[in-house]
């Protein structure tokens, strides 16, 4: 780790925020999606941004499976490295928010206290968005067959079986219910939402 007191971060000389968001017309946002594996975070995501795209909106999508085979390719799934995993990822959906994107985040984040420290490090750009799915009506999507190899004990530490997911209480702003909703009814309840949420003052 870097000593701080040789670490000079440096916000205020840079062209600001309030100049990005105005050329693109828009304010940014996080909007962290989470939930058990093949609930539906990804795809909700997909298909709100391109209808986003349509409206003339700036978005970008940070998704799990492809920070771990970058940024975080280092780390697995232990409680340890899910936390890392989730710091990493927060602090740089913090930068995207802060030029005035809005940033999709879609990552399982199994425990309370890992959207705790999203929250924390966003700050009031966070907003809580659960992608709520049974674990049985995941393992029957299975759309990446880790439900079945966790089964047959091939896939260790996996969310929902040996590794466990807390769900909210209060503390979601939304809740997309993809067990009784249509991933398409709840990408545009989510674009309504932050088309509001984002819309220019
Ligand atoms: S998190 O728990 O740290 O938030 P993240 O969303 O980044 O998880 O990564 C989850 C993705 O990794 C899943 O969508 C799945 O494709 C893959 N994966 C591989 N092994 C596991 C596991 N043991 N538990 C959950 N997901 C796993």
């Amino acid at each position: 780790m870097s000593t701080p007191e040789n670490i000079h971060p440096e916000f205020d000389r840079f062209l600001g925020r309030e100049d990005k968001e105005g050329l693109l017309r828009q304010r940014g946002v996080v909007i962290w999606l989470y939930g058990l594996s093949g609930s539906g975070k990804s795809t909700i995501a997909n298909m709100a941004e391109r209808m986003l795209h349509e409206a003339g909106r700036f978005t970008v999508i940070l998704d799990g499976d492809n920070l771990r085979s970058g940024l975080n390719n280092n780390l697995g799934f232990s409680d340890e490295d899910r936390s890392e995993n989730i710091r990493r990822n927060s602090e740089v959906a913090k930068l995207f928010a802060s030029q005035g994107m809005i940033t999709f985040v879609s990552v399982i984040t199994p425990r309370r206290a890992l959207r705790a420290l999203a929250r924390e490090t966003i700050g009031e750009d966070f907003v809580e968005v659960f992608v709520k799915a049974d674990y049985a009506t995941c393992a029957e999507r299975d759309p990446k067959g880790l439900y079945a190899k966790a089964e047959a004990g091939t896939l260790k530490q996996f969310t929902g079986k040996d590794s466990g997911f807390e769900e909210p209480e209060e503390e979601a702003e939304l809740v997309l219910d993809t067990d009784a909703t249509t991933a398409a009814e709840c990408a545009q309840q989510l674009h309504e939402f932050i088309l509001t949420r984002t819309a220019s003052t």
